[in-house]
């Protein structure tokens, strides 16, 4: 069986990659002629984003020649051909005058593949793309209408993506379950549904759920699952924020409610708000759906809201500790990614903080261990490129800062010296802060040092102002 990615972002990619190493002949299309150059190169393969073990294994699927990478629609005509199983994986980004998903690259895929496929195959085309509930059938229609005479010859599928970003390779080696909606009432549905275990047999060895259903079923799954999830995060954020107010420990309280088998652990953990390419984008896309079927829903609305006034707090939170003192200070922030094993800024509480600090006047210093060329092109983009100075790691970041803000957890912001940083802050006995946003210190840690400890839902350490003098 050979299998057509439309795509080579992170889903494309990753799906690429991944049916290649179960053995399966792969070709991988974009239209970015300069991504797929990369793709290409013999001697520097270059990997448009950043995904632990993504590029040794395109490198080990490229040389055994089971991956291939394409951009010139010659070459790709005849090896379309020969694909029976066809995954469009191009981006779906929220519109800007809606909060409705934008399909357009998806309809410039349905119709380029009506008007280029041939007749003499029988297929499947998958969608993998998040698209809004009846958007695959919609496209079925597409491609019929534009394409009679392959109606019969091509049935339709959707098989959403559940990948973690800075996880990817094994979410996708190691799915919970993988969920597939095939429309009915074609003459290809079944064998559709055969083509689908075949290219997910390699998880059958550990027992990974299939499951099939109808079309809608399938996307509405991928929409449900992300709101859930997200809707779990902005109710840690919440509680923490009682807990503040009450005296109480979140960390404690999450694990107290976690350990509860029907709530779980995951997604427990209190921070600056949900970011990245999927949970705010899919939660407004799913509010937005809900509201275009005449059932709002409240819920979701709300964990959206929830979401967008938790920056605000966050900000507060920040500005309170300096005494609402921003104007010409000097405060790092350290990561930059929406979370840590990604370069991924989308909708990335850091770049937020950054420019609110920005506008009151702070001078920033950051860094970030992989998201810096990606926070550099959004800042220069919004024309705010010029007082942020880009360190070389976090103690350059920090020096002589009255202010540090951990946005994201990456694990080298895990075990910072608190001496080294005690040192290298600036301000006044009893003045410096350090803003832990993800918890990733514990409590006791931050005694007897000249350093406010602020994290999120647990009590603040207070600076002992002696101890700047017992180091020095
Ligand atoms: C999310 C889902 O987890 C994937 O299953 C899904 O495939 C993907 O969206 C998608 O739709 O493509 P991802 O956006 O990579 O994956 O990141 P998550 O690890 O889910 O984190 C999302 C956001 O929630 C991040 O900003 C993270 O910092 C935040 N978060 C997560 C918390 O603040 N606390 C938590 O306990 C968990």
């Amino acid at each position: 069986m050979k299998i057509l990615v439309i795509g080579a972002g992170y889903v494309g990619l990753v799906s690429a990659a991944c049916f290649s190493e179960f053995g399966f002949e792969v070709l991988c299309v974009d239209q970015d002629t300069n991504k797929i150059a990369g793709l290409n190169d013999q001697t520097d393969l270059k990997v448009p984003v950043y995904e632990p073990g993504l590029k040794d294994l395109i490198a080990k699927n490229k040389k055994e020649q089971r991956l291939k990478f394409s951009a010139d629609p010659g070459a790709v005509f005849s090896l379309l051909q020969e694909a029976t199983l066809i995954f469009i994986a191009v981006g779906t980004p929220s519109r800007r005058d809606t909060d409705e998903a934008d399909l357009k690259y998806v309809e410039t895929v349905i119709d380029s593949l009506a008007t280029c496929l041939s007749p003499d195959h029988e297929r499947t085309v998958v969608m993998k793309s998040t698209v809004p509930v009846g958007t695959t059938h919609r496209m079925a229609a597409r491609f019929r209408n534009k394409n009679p005479l392959l109606a019969d010859k091509v049935v339709f599928a959707s098989n959403p993506e559940f990948l973690r970003e800075g996880a990817a390779i094994n979410d996708f080696m190691r799915p919970n379950r993988i969920i597939v909606g095939i429309e009915s009432g074609h003459r290809l549905s079944s064998w559709a549904q055969t083509q689908l275990e075949a290219v997910y047999r390699p998880l059958y060895l550990f027992e990974t759920p299939l499951l099939f259903m109808d079309l809608a079923s399938a996307e509405l799954t991928k929409y449900a699952s992300n709101a859930f999830l997200a809707t779990k995060v902005a109710f840690i954020n919440e509680m923490a924020d009682i807990a503040e107010a009450c005296g109480a420990d979140i960390q404690k309280v999450a694990q107290g409610m976690g350990l509860d088998a029907r709530i779980g652990q995951k997604f427990l953990h209190p921070g600056p708000g949900f970011g990245g390419s999927c949970f705010p984008k899919d939660s407004r896309a799913l509010v937005a759906l809900a509201k275009e079927k005449s059932v709002p829903s409240l819920l979701v609305e709300a964990v959206v809201l929830s979401n967008v006034r938790r920056l605000d707090r966050i900000l507060n939170k920040i500005l309170h500790s300096m005494g609402n003192a921003v104007k010409g200070q000097k405060m790092a922030v350290l990561g930059l990614a929406f979370k840590p094993q990604t370069d991924d800024v989308r909708e990335s509480p850091a770049l937020d903080i950054i420019e609110k600090l920005i506008q009151r006047g702070a001078l920033i210093q950051t860094y970030d261990p992989s998201a810096m060329s990606n926070a550099k092109t959004y800042f220069r983009g919004i024309g705010r490129d010029e007082p942020i100075v880009w360190a070389h790691d976090p103690y350059q970041a920090i020096m002589g800062c009255s202010t540090v803000i951990l946005v994201t957890e990456w694990n080298e912001f895990r075990s910072l010296d608190l001496n080294r940083v005690q040192h290298l802050m600036q301000g006044p006995p009893g003045q410096k802060n350090f803003v832990d946003l993800r918890n990733v210190y514990e409590l006791k840690e931050w005694q007897n040092l000249d350093i406010n400890y602020l994290s999120v839902g647990r009590r603040i350490i207070y600076a002992d102002p002696l101890c700047s003098t017992h180091h020095q």
